[in-house]
C-alpha cells in the first residue's frame, strides 16, 4: 500500500484562510496586524522569501512592512532598526531574515527582538518558553512539521520520533514540540552513530539536515510518517545542463512506498512556514493588543 501524500500546500492554504477570517474580525475592532520584515543583502533565495512574506501577508489582510538594507549595513545599524521596530505600535511581529553578512552577530540581533513580536520564535526567551511547557511564540518551520503530522495522526502519544538535525531553527524546536505531545524524542544528527537503524525505529520520523535524498527507503520503518524539511537544489540533467530541480532529504521514491504517510518536495513542509509565521504574527497581535 502506497502512502498518503501529506499536502502542505493545501494545510497551508486552509490554515491562512482561517487567519485571513481572524483579520477580518480583528479588522472589526480597529486592529490590523502587522509584520515587519527586515532582509540585509542581495541572497536571491532569501529575496524570493521575503517576497513571498510580504505579498502572504497583504492577502491575510496584515500589514507588512519590508526593509532591505545593504549587504554593508553595519550591526549596530541593524541594532538601531530592530529598536525602532520594538518601538513601533504598528508592528506586531519582526522577522529579520537569515542568515545575515558576516559583520554582523545574529544572535546578538535575534535577542534584540521583544520577544514579545518574536515571531520566529528564535529569541531564548521563546525558545525557553517551549522547553518549560509555557505558551510563547514557537519556530515556524518545526510547527507547521507538528501540524501536518498531526493532520494524519491526532494524537502522536507514545510514538518514537526521530528528528535527523540539531540546528536552532528547526531540529531542537521540533524535539521540544514532539517532546510536548509525549513522544519518545530521539535527535540524531552528523555524529550519530548508526544513523539508518536509528532511524529504522521511528514511527514519526522528521528530517532537516540539507543534504539531498540522504534518508533512503530501507531507513523508513514500515507505516512511519515521514515529515521532510530539506529543500535541496540539485542538477536536474534530464532537463539539460544548466536545469535543476528540488529535492527534499528523504529518497521519496524510495521511502513512499514504506511510510504510511509522507509530505513531498515540494508542496509539503515549505507552504507551511509563511502560514505559521502569519499565525504566528496574528497570536503576537492578540497578545499583545489584548
Ligand atoms: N532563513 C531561512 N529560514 C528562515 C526562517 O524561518 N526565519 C528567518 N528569520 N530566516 C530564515
Amino acid at each position: 500500500m502506497s502512502a498518503t501524500i501529506i499536502d502542505g500546500k493545501a494545510y497551508a492554504e486552509g490554515l491562512r484562510s482561517r487567519i485571513a477570517g481572524a483579520v477580518g474580525t480583528l479588522a472589526g475592532q480597529g486592529v490590523t496586524p502587522g509584520l515587519a520584515v527586515v532582509i540585509v543583502g542581495e541572497d536571491p533565495a532569501s529575496q524570493l522569501y521575503v517576497k513571498n512574506k510580504a505579498r502572504q501577508t497583504v492577502e491575510v489582510g496584515m500589514r507588512s512592512f519590508e526593509h532591505k538594507l545593504p549587504a554593508t549595513t553595519s550591526e549596530t545599524g541593524l541594532l538601531d532598526l530592530v529598536a525602532r521596530l520594538n518601538a513601533d505600535p504598528a508592528v506586531d511581529g519582526i522577522l529579520v531574515q537569515l542568515p545575515l553578512p558576516k559583520q554582523i552577530d545574529a544572535q546578538k540581533v535575534i535577542e534584540a527582538i521583544d520577544p514579545s513580536k518574536d515571531v520566529d520564535g528564535f529569541h531564548p526567551i521563546n525558545a525557553g518558553r517551549l522547553m518549560t511547557g509555557v505558551p510563547g511564540l514557537v519556530s515556524c518551520t518545526p510547527l507547521g512539521c507538528l501540524l501536518l503530522a498531526q493532520s494524519v495522526r491526532r494524537d502522536l502519544a507514545g510514538l518514537n520520533a526521530v528528528v535527523l538535525g540539531r540546528s536552532n531553527i528547526v531540529g531542537k524546536p521540533m524535539a521540544q514540540l514532539l517532546i510536548a505531545q509525549s513522544c519518545t524524542v530521539t535527535v540524531a544528527h552528523s555524529k550519530t552513530r548508526d544513523l539508518p537503524q536509528v532511524c529504522r525505529n521511528a514511527d514519526l520520523l522528521v528530517a532537516a539536515v540539507g543534504r539531498p535524498e540522504m534518508v533512503r527507503g530501507d531507513w523508513i520503518k514500515p507505516g512511519a510518517i515521514v515529515i521532510d524539511v530539506g529543500i535541496n537544489r540539485v542538477p536536474n540533467p534530464a532537463a539539460g545542463e544548466a536545469k535543476t530541480r528540488v529535492v527534499g532529504d528523504i529518497a521519496y521514491a524510495e521511502a513512499a512506498p514504506v511510510a504510511s504517510a509522507i509530505t513531498p518536495v515540494p508542496g509539503g513542509v515549505g507552504p507551511m512556514t509563511i502560514a505559521c509565521l502569519l499565525r504566528n504574527t496574528l497570536e503576537a497581535a492578540c497578545l499583545r493588543r489584548g
